[in-house]
Protein backbone atom coordinates (compact mmCIF):
# COMPACT_ATOMS: atom_id res chain seq x y z
CA UNK A 1 0.00 0.00 0.00
CA UNK A 2 1.02 3.53 -0.75
CA UNK A 3 2.37 6.07 1.60
CA UNK A 4 0.96 9.24 2.33
CA UNK A 5 1.44 10.08 5.41
CA UNK A 6 4.71 11.18 7.38
CA UNK A 7 6.51 8.29 9.39
CA UNK A 8 9.59 8.48 11.34
CA UNK A 9 11.60 6.75 8.91
CA UNK A 10 11.66 10.13 6.39
CA UNK A 11 13.31 11.90 9.33
CA UNK A 12 17.02 13.59 8.48
CA UNK A 13 17.59 14.34 12.07
CA UNK A 14 17.85 18.40 10.59
CA UNK A 15 14.80 19.70 12.45
CA UNK A 16 14.74 22.61 9.93
CA UNK A 17 14.44 20.76 6.77
CA UNK A 18 12.17 17.84 8.92
CA UNK A 19 9.94 20.41 9.41
CA UNK A 20 9.66 21.76 5.88
CA UNK A 21 9.48 18.16 4.44
CA UNK A 22 6.56 17.31 6.96
CA UNK A 23 5.06 20.22 5.52
CA UNK A 24 4.87 19.56 1.83
CA UNK A 25 3.48 15.92 3.48
CA UNK A 26 1.12 17.48 4.73
CA UNK A 27 -0.22 19.29 1.59
CA UNK A 28 0.18 16.21 -0.69
CA UNK A 29 -2.67 14.50 2.64
CA UNK A 30 -5.00 17.34 2.01
CA UNK A 31 -4.99 16.71 -1.62
CA UNK A 32 -6.12 13.19 -0.85
CA UNK A 33 -8.78 14.56 1.51
CA UNK A 34 -9.60 17.01 -1.37
CA UNK A 35 -10.28 13.56 -3.52
CA UNK A 36 -12.46 12.16 -0.62
CA UNK A 37 -14.58 14.89 -0.64
CA UNK A 38 -14.67 15.40 -4.46
CA UNK A 39 -14.19 19.07 -3.87
CA UNK A 40 -12.24 20.43 -6.94
CA UNK A 41 -11.37 24.41 -5.48
CA UNK A 42 -9.19 22.40 -1.89
CA UNK A 43 -7.28 20.61 -5.21
CA UNK A 44 -6.65 24.00 -6.62
CA UNK A 45 -6.37 25.80 -3.49
CA UNK A 46 -4.05 22.91 -2.34
CA UNK A 47 -2.09 22.83 -5.91
CA UNK A 48 -1.17 26.25 -5.63
CA UNK A 49 0.06 26.02 -2.04
CA UNK A 50 1.89 22.99 -2.68
CA UNK A 51 4.03 24.33 -5.10
CA UNK A 52 4.86 27.62 -3.47
CA UNK A 53 6.35 26.01 -0.50
CA UNK A 54 8.18 23.30 -2.11
CA UNK A 55 9.95 26.09 -4.15
CA UNK A 56 10.65 27.70 -1.08
CA UNK A 57 11.94 24.73 0.53
CA UNK A 58 14.14 23.58 -2.45
CA UNK A 59 15.69 27.13 -2.86
CA UNK A 60 16.61 26.98 1.20
CA UNK A 61 18.36 23.46 1.05
CA UNK A 62 19.90 24.79 -1.94
CA UNK A 63 21.59 27.70 -0.16
CA UNK A 64 22.16 25.73 3.08
CA UNK A 65 24.18 23.38 0.60
CA UNK A 66 25.98 25.63 -1.06
CA UNK A 67 26.73 27.91 2.44
CA UNK A 68 28.20 23.84 3.47
CA UNK A 69 29.91 23.54 0.36
CA UNK A 70 28.09 19.94 -0.42
CA UNK A 71 30.07 18.73 -3.40
CA UNK A 72 26.91 17.15 -4.97
CA UNK A 73 24.81 20.44 -4.73
CA UNK A 74 24.64 20.80 -8.59
CA UNK A 75 23.48 17.64 -9.42
CA UNK A 76 21.18 17.60 -6.16
CA UNK A 77 19.90 21.38 -7.69
CA UNK A 78 18.68 19.39 -10.91
CA UNK A 79 16.78 16.72 -9.42
CA UNK A 80 14.67 19.62 -7.49
CA UNK A 81 14.24 21.73 -10.97
CA UNK A 82 13.13 18.14 -12.54
CA UNK A 83 10.84 17.98 -9.56
CA UNK A 84 9.52 21.15 -10.18
CA UNK A 85 8.81 20.52 -14.07
CA UNK A 86 6.41 17.48 -12.77
CA UNK A 87 4.65 20.02 -10.33
CA UNK A 88 4.23 22.61 -12.86
CA UNK A 89 2.84 19.85 -15.78
CA UNK A 90 0.67 19.15 -13.31
CA UNK A 91 -0.21 22.69 -12.44
CA UNK A 92 -0.97 23.13 -15.96
CA UNK A 93 -3.13 19.90 -16.85
CA UNK A 94 -5.28 21.09 -13.66
CA UNK A 95 -5.79 24.81 -15.15
CA UNK A 96 -6.33 23.26 -18.66
CA UNK A 97 -9.64 21.87 -17.55
CA UNK A 98 -8.38 17.90 -16.74
CA UNK A 99 -10.30 15.93 -14.66
CA UNK A 100 -9.57 17.98 -11.31
CA UNK A 101 -9.64 14.38 -9.36
CA UNK A 102 -7.61 12.48 -11.77
CA UNK A 103 -4.89 15.04 -11.58
CA UNK A 104 -5.06 15.02 -8.03
CA UNK A 105 -4.59 11.52 -8.08
CA UNK A 106 -1.43 11.52 -9.69
CA UNK A 107 -0.21 14.54 -7.60
CA UNK A 108 -0.58 12.16 -4.69
CA UNK A 109 0.62 9.40 -6.26
CA UNK A 110 3.73 10.72 -8.46
CA UNK A 111 4.85 13.37 -5.94
CA UNK A 112 4.75 11.11 -3.00
CA UNK A 113 6.75 8.83 -4.64
CA UNK A 114 9.28 11.36 -5.55
CA UNK A 115 9.45 12.83 -2.10
CA UNK A 116 10.29 9.74 -0.52
CA UNK A 117 12.74 8.51 -2.45
CA UNK A 118 14.55 12.11 -2.95
CA UNK A 119 14.80 12.48 1.00
CA UNK A 120 15.73 8.71 1.33
CA UNK A 121 18.02 8.89 -1.36
CA UNK A 122 19.43 12.06 -2.20
CA UNK A 123 18.48 14.36 0.93
CA UNK A 124 20.16 12.11 3.53
CA UNK A 125 23.51 12.30 1.35
CA UNK A 126 23.96 16.18 2.41
CA UNK A 127 23.27 15.38 6.08
CA UNK A 128 26.63 15.60 7.78
CA UNK A 129 27.83 18.42 6.03
CA UNK A 130 24.65 20.49 6.45
CA UNK A 131 24.72 20.05 10.21
CA UNK A 132 28.02 21.46 10.26
CA UNK A 133 26.95 24.29 8.54
CA UNK A 134 24.02 24.99 10.69
CA UNK A 135 26.08 24.14 14.17
CA UNK A 136 28.28 27.40 13.01
CA UNK A 137 26.08 29.69 11.06
CA UNK A 138 22.88 30.34 12.87
CA UNK A 139 22.64 33.89 11.81
CA UNK A 140 22.81 33.06 8.32
CA UNK A 141 20.03 30.58 8.75
CA UNK A 142 17.60 32.53 10.38
CA UNK A 143 18.29 35.66 7.72
CA UNK A 144 18.05 33.06 4.69
CA UNK A 145 14.65 31.67 6.75
CA UNK A 146 13.54 35.08 6.58
CA UNK A 147 14.54 36.24 3.03
CA UNK A 148 13.24 32.58 1.40
CA UNK A 149 9.62 31.95 3.54
CA UNK A 150 8.67 35.79 3.83
CA UNK A 151 8.83 35.33 7.76
CA UNK A 152 6.29 32.96 7.40
CA UNK A 153 7.79 29.67 8.97
CA UNK A 154 9.30 28.48 11.88
CA UNK A 155 12.18 27.22 12.45
CA UNK A 156 10.78 24.24 14.82
FE1 LIG B 1 16.37 17.88 -1.78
Amino acid sequence: MEQFVWTDDLNLGIDIIDAQHRRIVDYIAEIGQAIEQQDAALVFDVMERLKDYTLDHFSFEEQLMQKAGYVLCEAHQAKHRRFEDKVERLSDSLRQGDDPFGVARRIRNTLMAWLIQHIKHEDIDYVPVVKKVLAKEQSWISGALNRIFNGGVTQS
